[in-house]
């Protein structure tokens, strides 16, 4: 529409007016706000922008090749796509405790994120290098990190995000979507072309898988898990809610399955199976400091388990998550 259009003219202006003719690094995560802001500043820049997409190995299933085909199949932006899951996956081993396991996927990405930005910023024989950090801050992240919002005593969870970067990598800031809120910053998405599946997508939380496999993290429990959650959340975008309309996926704020290191018997066949859980979440919330469990039809959830148990050989049982927050929180971990 053409005031969408009137907004992307104007930010495209301001994003050029700001950087001239220097370089840019974003890092994208694949979810809605780097997407956006990196749609957005490609927009504007095209190829002197270069995005930074670090796969710690705790991506879901095709994650990393869907953000590949999408930023540099589709836009035909410039992305460094850094394959760092043997050392993500190296330095969690043996690793059981939450925050000790967010503490070192949370470092690790840093570490990483910062080699491959030190490298663009020195550029090579033809380049300068780099001179902005470019980042999707939104208007609700401002205003949290400016105390606006009180601030709760415990940190229930450390959260894992990468402030401070700018001022290590001796970068400028370039921060266009500072002064959205979520739905315009998804509006702004589609209006650049970015599919509405992506730009409506669930939050993903940073540590990723990490802290949806209960305590230790390994390939194969990540795998297995990958490929349980892929099942479900197609069932929920396949299932529509007759009163509404809408997709069980939109229905949900969020959802997703956990891995459970236990094992328990089950049988399939003739044969006595001795295989691991997996727990389904699916939630409904406005702010995600509250939030329901979702009540999800049975019959949803019995082609889901179905499927499950059939397809992901190693996964015999499937639970429902039928915990509120609070006290229970949105993630296991
Ligand atoms: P909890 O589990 O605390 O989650 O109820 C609330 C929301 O925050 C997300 N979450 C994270 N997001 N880094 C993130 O970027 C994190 O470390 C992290 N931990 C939780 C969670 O997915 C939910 O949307």
């Amino acid at each position: 529409d053409w005031i969408m259009g009137d907004y992307i003219a104007e930010a495209v202006e301001k994003i050029r007016a700001q950087v001239g003719d220097e370089e840019v690094i974003l890092g994208l995560s694949g979810g809605v706000d780097s997407s956006v802001a990196a749609a957005l500043i490609h927009r504007a820049i095209g190829d002197q922008l270069t995005c930074v997409f670090v796969d710690h190995g705790l991506l879901r299933l095709n994650e990393g090749d869907m953000v590949m085909d999408m930023f540099a199949g589709k836009l035909h932006a410039k992305v460094i796509r850094v394959d760092a899951s043997d050392l993500f996956l190296g330095e969690l081993a043996g690793v059981t405790d939450p925050e000790q396991k967010r503490k070192i996927i949370g470092r690790l990405f840093v570490d990483v994120f910062k080699a491959e930005a030190a490298k663009l910023k020195a550029g090579d024989g033809g380049h300068k290098g780099a001179t902005y950090l470019a980042q999707g801050t939104i208007y609700p992240d401002v205003v949290e990190s400016g105390g606006t919002k009180t601030k709760k005593a415990t940190t229930i969870k450390s959260h894992h995000n990468v402030g401070g970067l700018p001022e290590q990598l001796g970068l400028k800031l370039l921060e266009p979507l500072r002064e959205l809120f979520k739905d315009e910053v998804r509006a702004l998405g589609v209006a650049l072309g970015l599919p509405p599946e992506m730009v409506y997508r669930h939050p993903f939380p940073g540590p990723g898988l990490g802290v949806r496999i209960l305590g230790e993290v390994k390939k194969t429990y990540a795998d297995l898990l990958r490929r349980a959650d892929a099942i479900f959340i197609e069932e929920l975008r396949n299932t529509i809610d007759p009163a509404t309309g809408k997709s069980w996926y939109d229905l949900t704020s969020q959802a997703f399955a956990v891995f459970l290191p236990v094992k328990s018997v089950g049988v399939m066949g003739d044969g006595r199976t001795y295989d691991y859980v997996v727990a389904l979440r699916a939630v409904q919330t406005s702010d995600f400091m509250t939030a329901d469990w979702a009540e999800l039809p049975y019959s949803m959830l019995k082609r889901t388990s179905g499927r499950i148990i059939n397809e992901v050989r190693g996964i015999n049982r499937v639970t429902y998550d039928v915990s509120s927050k609070p006290p229970a929180t949105i993630e296991w971990e």
